[in-house]
């Protein structure tokens, strides 16, 4: 069995982590947390989105959290932006990587971003070129490349059709997401596959939620692949609005004890990062997600 000996995690849960939360959170905490995150090591950190506040009302502070961090350098972050409005705005922020997300699967795209997949080709194409032109990297995110909710089963045709899509508009890096956490390892390895058609396995993540338990699975295998780069949630939060019932991303907690067990690399200092999901998962009033999280802090206690 081989696998890579560095792995880059980015952290969404400032972004994918919260946008689902139904009470407000304030500002300061968000910003507080991604002061938590990269005090623990993280070097890349999804920190908001610049998307419609009548959409996702919990990101409507974007732009006082973004202004609110004080960076480190080395530490690289980056703000969801779904067209050139949210992009114009996200500049201000100067963040380092912008994501655009795009759907495998037709009826999600129109439920989260109120278009066709072809049109939101389209619609990222100039959001990309202005990007690319102000020297910010270009992240992107194939949603459902596993399953959809509205949809069900998703082929690996459908994935790639995407993956080629954005290749073609000059997205440089791939996230391959499993929006609902349905995924098992034989259908990531496949829709990871239908996307390094179009993607150098260097420019391509992995990013499950983990709603039936199967992220760490679908996480080694990836790894068995080559892949070296994951999204992961501090304390496993997350969700998408527009894919109910679906849980949080797998927590950067499991993944980093999953990683650091097999002798790989994160930089991650496993102890801090769990303080950061304590201190959000306090503030929200819940139990962490992260089984690794709630084991070491029993061992502590
Ligand atoms: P729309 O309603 O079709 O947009 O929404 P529109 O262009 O017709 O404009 C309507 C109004 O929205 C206008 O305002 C615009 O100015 C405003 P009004 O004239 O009515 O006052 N507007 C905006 N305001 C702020 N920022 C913007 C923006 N754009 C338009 N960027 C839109 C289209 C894409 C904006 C909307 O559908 C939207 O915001 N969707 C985002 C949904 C979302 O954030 N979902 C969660 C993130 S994706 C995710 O979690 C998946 C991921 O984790 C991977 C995975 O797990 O699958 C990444
Ligand atoms: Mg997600």
């Amino acid at each position: 069995m081989t696998h890579p000996t560095q792995v880059k995690l980015v952290d969404v849960g400032p972004r994918d982590g919260l946008q689902n939360e139904q009470q407000t959170v304030p500002s300061a905490i968000k910003v507080e947390l991604v002061h938590r995150l990269q005090a623990a090591g993280l070097k890349a950190i999804e920190v908001t989105s610049f998307v419609s506040p009548k959409w996702v009302p919990q990101m409507a502070d974007n732009a006082e959290v973004m202004a609110g961090i004080q960076r480190q350098s080395g530490v690289r972050y980056s703000v969801l932006t779904p067209n050139l409005k949210g992009f114009e705005a996200a500049l201000a922020s100067k963040p380092d990587e912008i994501v655009v997300f795009g759907a495998a699967s037709e009826l999600f795209s129109q439920r989260n971003i109120n278009c066709s997949i072809d049109d939101s080709i389209e619609r990222f194409r100039p959001v990309v070129a202005a990007a690319r032109a102000a020297g910010i990297y270009v992240r992107g995110a194939i949603s459902c490349a596993m399953g959809c909710p509205y949809e069900g089963e998703v082929s690996p045709e459908r994935v790639e059709r995407v993956a080629r899509g954005m290749k073609d508009i000059g997205v440089q890096h791939m996230g391959v997401a499993d929006t609902i956490g349905v995924a098992t390892p034989l259908k990531v390895q496949r829709a990871m596959e239908a996307t390094l058609r179009h993607y150098d396995i260097n420019d391509v993540s992995g990013h499950f939620h983990d709603t039936y338990g199967q992220a760490l699975a679908n996480t080694l295998i990836s790894l068995q692949m080559g892949i070296w780069q994951f999204d992961t949630s501090v304390a496993g939060l997350g969700g998408c609005p527009y894919a109910k019932g679906a849980t949080g991303n797998v927590a950067t907690e499991d993944v980093v004890y999953l990683l650091h067990g097999m002798g790989i690399d994160t930089g991650i200092d496993l102890d801090k990062l769990v303080d950061a999901g304590q201190f959000i998962s306090n503030f929200l009033g819940r139990k962490s997600n992260s089984r690794v999280a709630t084991a070491l802090l029993n061992k502590r206690a």
